[in-house]
């Protein structure tokens, strides 16, 4: 069946089997950022907003999808704009192999637009449905803390060790990371 979505802003229409679930359908369109970890919603990994709500792309039918607007990780920031959470993510250090950190990143968008200035126990708890392998949580957390504090426009650099304001921007050595998972 074809079914009509606004992905990113661009409104398509695309093939979409009855049983095929939205992250599948969105990963055959190229959009990548949607990461498969596990199929089954325990992961976090393929979350996405659909119609401004955090969506487990996984576990939503694409047919359930027609109409709506989708967010991917992509349409947060580009390369040279990062989202101010993106940006977070890369200046501490928290992406390893990238994979679950698009999830992380749209849940962790969500939970600032909603709560600003959450405490670190409020991040863990939004977290704590998004699984990662590599980081043990820390950096990420302390990722989603400092971009709330550059969010309320309190600080412009790194909370682990960057400059004060007076001095020069810190910013991690550019790896070209966009912090949205690799191309996969
Ligand atoms: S792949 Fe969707 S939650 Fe794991
Ligand atoms: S950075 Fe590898 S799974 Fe999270």
């Amino acid at each position: 069946m074809d079914i009509e979505l606004t992905i990113n802003g661009e409104r398509t229409r695309v093939e979409a089997g009855s049983a095929e679930d939205l992250a599948t359908v969105l990963r055959q369109h190229g959009y990548i950022g949607v990461k498969c970890g596990c199929d089954g919603g325990a992961c976090g990994a393929s979350k996405v907003f659909v119609d401004g709500e955090v969506r487990m792309a996984c576990g939503m039918a694409a047919a359930d999808a027609d109409g709506s607007e989708i967010q991917t990780v992509a349409a947060l920031g580009t390369q040279d704009d990062l989202h101010p959470v993106q940006q977070a993510f890369v200046d501490n250090f928290a992406v390893q192999c990238g994979f679950c950190i698009p999830g992380m990143i749209i849940q962790a968008v969500a939970l600032l637009d909603s709560n600003p200035d959450p405490t670190e126990r409020e991040v863990r708890e939004a977290l704590d449905d998004n699984i990662c392998r590599c980081t043990g949580y820390q950096k990420p957390v302390e990722a989603v803390l400092d971009a709330a504090e550059r969010m309320q426009g309190e600080q412009s650099v790194a909370a682990d060790g960057g400059r004060s304001v007076d001095g020069p921007p810190r910013r991690a050595e550019s790896t070209g990371c966009c912090g949205g998972g690799c191309d996969e």
